[in-house]
Formats: structure tokens, sequence, C-alpha cells
């Protein structure tokens, strides 16, 4: 699914994307020298964070925007446009990293997006993802078509995003070959900033429910959606998003009549 970003919020009052993701970096545990491809890098904090860790890597991201601003902030690095359905590298990989980005692959397109990081990796090589998983932004997304409903706008249009339960997600990696190491669906509310920041977060990632209405049609939804929403993810000063993260740790076996190349793997 195309989607297109404003790069600056991206980087400010939803830094929160990246910031929460150095927990997936740590699942990746890049070493020093290993070649590693940042899946969907987004405006390249992330890529940044594993070449900290000595590791040499590329981000590649579809919009590109954000590739600009990640080269733009971070000129050491090396960023390309790509699709996450079709990339190729040079040479294999060590691991592919992607943190929230998958779910804005279509279910349809999901196996071609296994198929191109199998093809990336080397045989052993690691695929480390987080994303949004089944049930994601439910309770957001449920008062928003109430709220439209209520005041008379008619249905919601049908949801872009891919959130799978750990099912649907470990049959197309297996599908692939791959070995799922590691698997988790778990609920993450994510503190947004500020007193706007759900209508912020709806602003900017679920616009489309909304294009429909003039200005202050958007504006009455809004503030609906928000005074039905504020007992359940207002706390203690702040919005919450309802997000649920779905964690995976995959690996591209070695085949078994390969020769040993010498690793120890604990
Ligand atoms: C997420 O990161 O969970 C997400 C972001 C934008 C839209 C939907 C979900």
């Amino acid at each position: 699914m195309k989607q297109t970003w404003d790069t600056d919020l991206y980087q400010g009052s939803h830094s929160f994307v990246w910031q929460l993701g150095q927990g997936v970096v740590d699942w990746l545990d890049p070493q020093p020298g290993e070649h590693i491809l940042d899946l969907g890098c987004g405006s390249g904090q992330l890529t940044q964070a594993i070449a900290d860790r000595g590791a040499i890597v590329i981000g590649i991201d579809g919009d590109a925007a954000m590739v600009t601003a990640a080269q733009q902030q971070f000129p050491d690095l090396t960023f390309q446009v790509a699709d996450a359905r079709s990339f190729t590298v040079a040479s294999p990989v060590d691991g592919v990293f992607s943190n929230a980005v998958l779910h804005w692959v279509a279910a349809a397109d999901q196996p071609a997006v296994a198929q191109s990081i199998w093809a990336a990796l080397k045989p052993g090589g690691r695929f480390v993802a987080e994303f949004g998983g089944h049930g994601n932004m439910g309770q957001v997304m449920a008062a928003l078509a109430t709220a439209r409903a209520e005041l008379g706008h008619g249905p919601s249009p049908a949801e872009p995003w891919y959130f799978p339960t750990v099912g649907t997600y470990a049959q197309v990696l297996e599908a692939q070959g791959f070995e799922l190491r590691f698997a988790n669906l778990r609920d993450r509310p994510t503190p947004l900033e500020g007193e706007t920041g759900l209508v912020n977060w709806v602003t900017m990632f679920a616009g489309r429910f909304l294009a429909d209405l003039t200005p202050a049609q958007q504006q009455a939804v809004l503030t609906h959606m928000a005074t039905a929403l504020r007992p359940r993810l207002y706390q203690g000063g702040r919005w919450f998003a309802d997000y649920r993260r779905l964690g995976v740790v995959a690996v591209k076996p070695i085949p078994p009549d390969s020769p040993w190349d010498g690793a120890v793997r604990g």
C-alpha cells in the first residue's frame, strides 16, 4: 500500500515509532562486521542504531522523501529507495531487520516480501521484525467508526493494514521455508505526545478515514472519538495508542548437506 509521510512529524511527535524499536535492535543483536539490511528504514534512526553496534548496514524504504531525510541526517550510512516486495541485494546479508513497516503491506503481498527477505539472506541468516499484530489500534479504529456513524457520515472505509495473528504470519514465513524461532503478540500501549496526541495520530496515520469529510466534519468526528476514548486511553495526563505488536525471529536454515562453516551457534 502506498503511504506518503510527513518526515518532520515522523521524526518529531511520532518519534516513538523508532524510539520503541530499540528493543527490536536488541533482538537482532547485530555483531561487528555483520551485514544487515534495514527493511523500511524510515528516517534512519534504527539504521544508525544498528551501525552503532559495528554492523555494516543498508537502509531501504519505499518512500523517497524518507530516504532523502535519512540520508541527510545520517550521511555516513547507505540508504536506497526500494519496494519491500521486490528488493534485491548485491550480496547476501547476515540479517534482515524491520520495525513498524510490514503492517503497511497487503496480505496478498506478504509472500512476495517473505520471498525477497529469503533471497537477501545467507543460509543461517536471520529475519527479525516487529509490526502491528492482530487487534492493533482496535479501540481507536472502532471509536472512529462509531463517531462517523453517530454523526451521520456512514461507514468507515476498509482498514488498509495487515495485522495478523501469530499463526497467520507463521504460515507466511514457513511457506517460504523459514524456521520460526520466536513469535509473540503483545499489548504495547504507546504514549502519544501532548493533549492532541491521539488526534495527531489519527490525522497522520488514519487520515483516509476522514478524507471524504469537510474540515469541520473531521474536527467533529475527531472530538467525538476522543471523548469516547478518554476514559480508556487517557491515563495520568497523556494519551496512549492501543498498539499490539507482533514480534518474530526467523532463520533461513542452512541446508543439511552444507559443509560446516566453523561457526558455533549458541
Ligand atoms: C502501527 O505502527 O501499529 C501503525 C501505524 C500506522 C497505522 C497503523 C498502525
